[in-house]
C-alpha cells in the first residue's frame, strides 16, 4: 500500500519537487482564492446565480427509529440523489439520506447513539464523528472502509487492502456521548478520497444538548440555526466541478497539479443553498458556525455592524460553551473549525438586510448569506455572564510534550504533505499516549494549516511563545495556523485506547498523506 501511495504522489507531485522555499507559495499565486487563502480558485462554467434570492434551508432533524441495547438508533443510508441547489439545475450529490447537509443529529450528553450507516453509494465511504470522544472501532478511521451493498468496483490504488476493519452494506458506529453540549459534524474520512468525498455532499451537523446548556438560558428552537458553509464549483451542465484525477473515485485518488494547495469554488453555499437569506425577528439568534469547506478560510462579518453592541457573542468553540462570553467584531475561521456565537438583531431597525461578508474572500465569495429583520417579536433569552464549569488545563502540569511539523513534503519518492516529514501510513504510529496524562503538543507549520485532532479536545496554550490568538479560547480540536508559525496545545486522551489521528483539515492536504496515527494506551 506504502508503495503504491508513493508511486502516486510520485507521479502527481513532480511539479513540486523541491519545493522547499514554500515562502512563495502562501497564497499570493494569481490563481489563489483571495487574500489569506493558501488553495486554489476552480471557477463555475455556469453563471453564477444571483445572491440573496434562496431562503436558508434547514437541515431536518433526524428521529431515532429505536433503543438498541440502551443507545437511540439511528439509520441512515448514504445514496446518491440529485439536487436543485442552482435554480434551475440538477446537481447529483452524494449524501447522507440522499440529502446536503445530512440530516442534524441532535442527541443528549449521556445518552449514548447508535448510528447505523448503509452505504447505497458506488463508492466505498469512512464515517466520522468530527468532535465526537468515540472508542477507536467507532471514530471512522480511514481505512475501515465500509463497502457499498452489493460491492464496488474498486480498480488500481484504490483496490489495495490497507489493513482496515472493511465491511460490506453497513456498519454501526456507537457514540457514548459523554462529552458536554457542543456542535459537532459528521463527514466522510475515506482513505485519500476524503475531499472529493465531502466535495459531493458527504457531511452533516450533530448536535449535542444537556441540561447545563438549557438551564443557560441562550436562544433556542428556531433561533437557534446551524449553518453549515462550504464554498462549490460548478459544470455548465449543474454537476459539481472538482479535479479529480479520476473521478470515478475508484481507482487513482489525488487531484490535478495545480490543486495540490487545494480547492475552492466560486460559489459559497450554507446548509446547501447558494448566498441563501434568512427572515429574522428582532430579537437574538444564536448561530452555529460550521466551515465544512474543503480548504477556506473565511473571516466572517455582519454588513451593516451592528448601530451599537458587538457583532458577535462567541457563547461557544468547536468542543463546547465557553467559561464566558466574548465579543467578537468578526469571526475568523478556518475549515472544521466552529463557532457558536449570538447575534442581537434587536440592534437593527425593522427591514434591515444585514449581511454575513467574507472579508477573506473577493468578488463572488465575498459575500456568504443575509439576514433579513422582518418585525419585532418579544424575546426571552438571555446570554448569562458565566456559560460553562471550565476546567482550565495547566500547561505545569504537563508529562510529555511531543512536536508535529506540517509541511509540504519530498521524502524519498513522495513530494505531497507531510507530517513529521512523513507521509500518512496507516498501519504506523507516530506517538504512543497515556491516556488521562496532559501533554503539551506543539504544532509548527511551513503554510497554512488547520490541525485537528480526533479523540479529545485541546486548549491553544500559546502562538509563537505569546498568547494564544482571538479566536483560540475554549474547547477546541481544530485549530488554524498561519504560515511559520508554532502553536503551543495543552492536550489530555481519555477512556479509549486504540489508534487515533492528527492531521491537516485541509481536505486535500489531508487526502495527500498530511496526516498521522496516534496510538492511546
Ligand atoms: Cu473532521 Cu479527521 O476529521
Ligand atoms: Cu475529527
Ligand atoms: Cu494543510
Amino acid at each position: 500500500m506504502a508503495l503504491s501511495r508513493r508511486g502516486f504522489l510520485g507521479l502527481t507531485g513532480l511539479a513540486l519537487a523541491g519545493a522547499t522555499g514554500v515562502g512563495t507559495l502562501a497564497g499570493c499565486g494569481s490563481s489563489a482564492a483571495g487574500s489569506g487563502q493558501i488553495a486554489e480558485l476552480l471557477t463555475s462554467r455556469l453563471s453564477l446565480p444571483e445572491r440573496f434570492k434562496v431562503g436558508l434551508p434547514i437541515p431536518s432533524v433526524k428521529e431515532p427509529t429505536g433503543i438498541r441495547d440502551g443507545a437511540d438508533l439511528f439509520e441512515i443510508v448514504q445514496r446518491e440523489a440529485a439536487l436543485e441547489i442552482i435554480p434551475g439545475f440538477q446537481t447529483p450529490v452524494f449524501g447522507y439520506d440522499g440529502t446536503f447537509p445530512g440530516p442534524t443529529l441532535v442527541t443528549r450528553r449521556g445518552q449514548p447513539a447508535l448510528v447505523r450507516h448503509t452505504n447505497r453509494l458506488p463508492v466505498p465511504t469512512v464515517v466520522h464523528l468530527h468532535g465526537g470522544h468515540t472508542p477507536a472501532d467507532s471514530d471512522g478511521y480511514p481505512t475501515d472502509l465500509l463497502l457499498p451493498e452489493g460491492g464496488a468496483q474498486l480498480r488500481g490504488h484504490a483496490a489495495h487492502d490497507m489493513g482496515g476493519d472493511v465491511r460490506t452494506g453497513s456498519r454501526d458506529h456507537r457514540y457514548p456521548m459523554e462529552q458536554p453540549a457542543a456542535t459537532l459534524w459528521y463527514h466522510d474520512h475515506r482513505m485519500d478520497f476524503t475531499a472529493p468525498q465531502i466535495w459531493r455532499g458527504l457531511a452533516g451537523f450533530h448536535i449535542i444538548g444537556d441540561d447545563d446548556e438549557d438551564a443557560l438560558g441562550l436562544p433556542s428552537g428556531e433561533r437557534d440555526v446551524p449553518l453549515m458553509i462550504v464554498d462549490r464549483a460548478f459544470e455548465e451542465d449543474g454537476q459539481f466541478r472538482y479535479p479529480a484525477i479520476d473521478p470515478t473515485m475508484l481507482d487513482e485518488p489525488g487531484v490535478e497539479d495545480d490543486f495540490m494547495e487545494g480547492v475552492s469554488g466560486d460559489v459559497i453555499l450554507v446548509n446547501g443553498a447558494p448566498w441563501p437569506v434568512l427572515e429574522v425577528d428582532a430579537v437574538r439568534y444564536r448561530l452555529r458556525f460550521l466551515n465544512a469547506s474543503n480548504a477556506r478560510r473565511y473571516d466572517l462579518r455582519l454588513d451593516p455592524a451592528p448601530p451599537s453592541g458587538p457583532a458577535f457573542v462567541q457563547v461557544g468553540s468547536d468542543a463546547g460553551l465557553l467559561a464566558a462570553p466574548i465579543e467578537q467584531p468578526s469571526l475568523t475561521i478556518a475549515p472544521a473549525e466552529r463557532f457558536d456565537v449570538v447575534v442581537d438583531f434587536a440592534a437593527y431597525p425593522v427591514g434591515t438586510d444585514v449581511a454575513v461578508r467574507n472579508s477573506l474572500g473577493s468578488g463572488s465569495t465575498s459575500d456568504v448569506m443575509r439576514f433579513r429583520v422582518v418585525r419585532t417579536a418579544s424575546d426571552d433569552s438571555v446570554v448569562p455572564e458565566r456559560l460553562a464549569d471550565f476546567e482550565t488545563l495547566h500547561p505545569g502540569d504537563a508529562v510529555g510534550h511531543r512536536e508535529w511539523r506540517f509541511s509540504r513534503g519530498a521524502v524519498g519518492d513522495h513530494r505531497g504533505w507531510t507530517v513529521n516529514d512523513r507521509a500518512f501510513d496507516p498501519n504506523r504510529m507516530d506517538a504512543e499516549v497515556k491516556l488521562g496524562e496532559l501533554e503539551i503538543w506543539r504544532f509548527f507549520t511551513d503554510l497554512q494549516h488547520p490541525i485537528h485532532l480526533h479523540l479529545d479536545p485541546f486548549q491553544v496554550i500559546s502562538r509563537n511563545g505569546r498568547d494564544p490568538g482571538q479566536f483560540d479560547a475554549g474547547w477546541k480540536d481544530t485549530v488554524n495556523l498561519a504560515p511559520a508559525e508554532y502553536v503551543d496545545v495543552a492536550v489530555r486522551f481519555s477512556d479509549y485506547k486504540g489508534a487515533f489521528l492528527i492531521h491537516c483539515h485541509n481536505l486535500e492536504h489531508e487526502d495527500m498523506a498530511m496526516m498521522a496515527a496516534f496510538g492511546t494506551i
